[in-house]
């Protein structure tokens, strides 16, 4: 399975009831190793997670480190990007790596993350 249908396929996961807004992300590792997530949502709203962050706090809590790729999945003919939030966490964690949006009629588009998080606030400034 390619990182892109690893995305699609936690799309189908997503607990979305509130938007119905469904989202699927998938990181790979430098070890090859695919990790998932979907957006959670909540009835207060606000406690809702996106799914890169989910597939980012997966990742960091089963070990991994060091990421290579990310692709997120949604269901938009313009292709669904990172919310800032996402784009913070996926900066800290994954720095200028490659992401692929798509939707499930395989539209795809390919981005370095410092084109989309320019100038980026991380702890460099204080340590
Ligand atoms: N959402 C994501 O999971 N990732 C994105 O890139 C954009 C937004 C979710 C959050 C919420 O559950 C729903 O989509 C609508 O905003």
């Amino acid at each position: 399975m390619t990182l892109t249908e690893a995305a699609l396929a936690a799309r189908e996961n997503a607990w979305a009831p509130f938007s119905g807004f469904r989202v699927g992300a998938a990181l790979e590792d430098e070890a090859g190793r695919v990790f998932t997530g979907c957006n959670v949502e909540n009835a207060t709203y606000g406690l809702s997670v996106c799914a890169e962050r989910v597939a980012v706090f997966k990742a960091i809590s089963e070990g991994a480190r060091k990421f290579r790729r990310v692709a997120v999945a949604a269901d938009t003919d313009t292709l669904t990007p990172p919310c800032g939030a996402c784009r913070q966490i996926l900066w800290e964690f994954c720095g200028d790596v490659e992401l692929t949006l798509v939707n499930p009629r395989g539209k795809m588009e390919t981005f370095q993350m410092r084109d989309l998080f320019p100038r980026p606030f991380d702890a460099s400034f204080f340590r």
